[in-house]
């Protein structure tokens, strides 16, 4: 598949046609450990794009991204910006859930770079057709896919990088890590993330 210009509206498939043909991806073996492909949802025509990292368990059952503790997070926090789901296009940047085993048991870990690189085309094609105004990127996985392999999340983030397309992007940190944190650390970063969550409302103009 040639890569998308996304510049030019609507390239290739439709959103529908292209969430099809991704349910049969084998462009890397991530399908192999993943129960099923994880395309974005949400609303098509919205201004804001979220990208996450890759399909946790929950979301490898449901076939929704962020439907896990990770998404309760999430909806918090697009509820401290006035929004819901429904409003924004939500997906991540590798559509299979990585594994890895340990102690006999099987565990999320973070795609590696030729599965990120692989899986670029369905993110890409996402782009092409929601055309967001803004993405908000969660978590450095996502930040390095659309801003760079050098990109650092703690330096940053909370700033209006220029991304894909000239798309702009706000990184923050991702819910999992949030969830991981106790305090005083899960306070200071709660606050970066609601500084940075300020900055997606007054640059989409909400509540002005
Ligand atoms: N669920 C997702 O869909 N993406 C993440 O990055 C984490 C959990």
């Amino acid at each position: 598949m040639t890569q998308p210009d996304l510049f030019q509206a609507n390239y290739g498939p439709s959103l529908d046609a292209a969430r099809r043909d991704a349910l049969d991806c084998r462009r890397c073996d991530l399908w192999r450990s993943g129960t099923r492909t994880v395309f974005g949802s949400g609303s098509a025509d919205a201004q804001l794009m979220l990208i996450g990292e890759a399909p946790a368990e929950a979301d490898d059952r449901t076939g929704l991204p962020f439907s896990g503790p990770s998404g309760a997070v999430l909806d918090a926090w697009l509820e401290e910006i006035g929004l819901t789901r429904g409003d924004v296009w939500l997906t991540n940047v590798v559509k299979h859930r990585p594994t890895v085993v340990e102690n006999g048991r099987e565990k999320n870990r973070p795609p590696r770079a030729g599965e990120a690189n692989a899986c670029r085309v369905w993110l890409d094609i996402e782009l092409s057709h929601v055309r967001p105004s803004l993405i908000l990127a969660l978590g450095g996985t996502a930040g390095k896919a659309l801003l760079g392999k050098g990109f650092k999340i703690t330096q940053q983030r909370g700033r209006v990088l220029p991304g894909p397309g000239a798309i702009p992007v706000i990184a923050t940190f991702h819910p999992a890590y949030i969830l991981r944190l106790e305090p005083p650390e899960l306070q200071q970063a709660e606050k970066l993330v609601s500084d940075d969550l300020a900055l997606v409302g007054r640059e989409l103009k909400i509540g002005s």
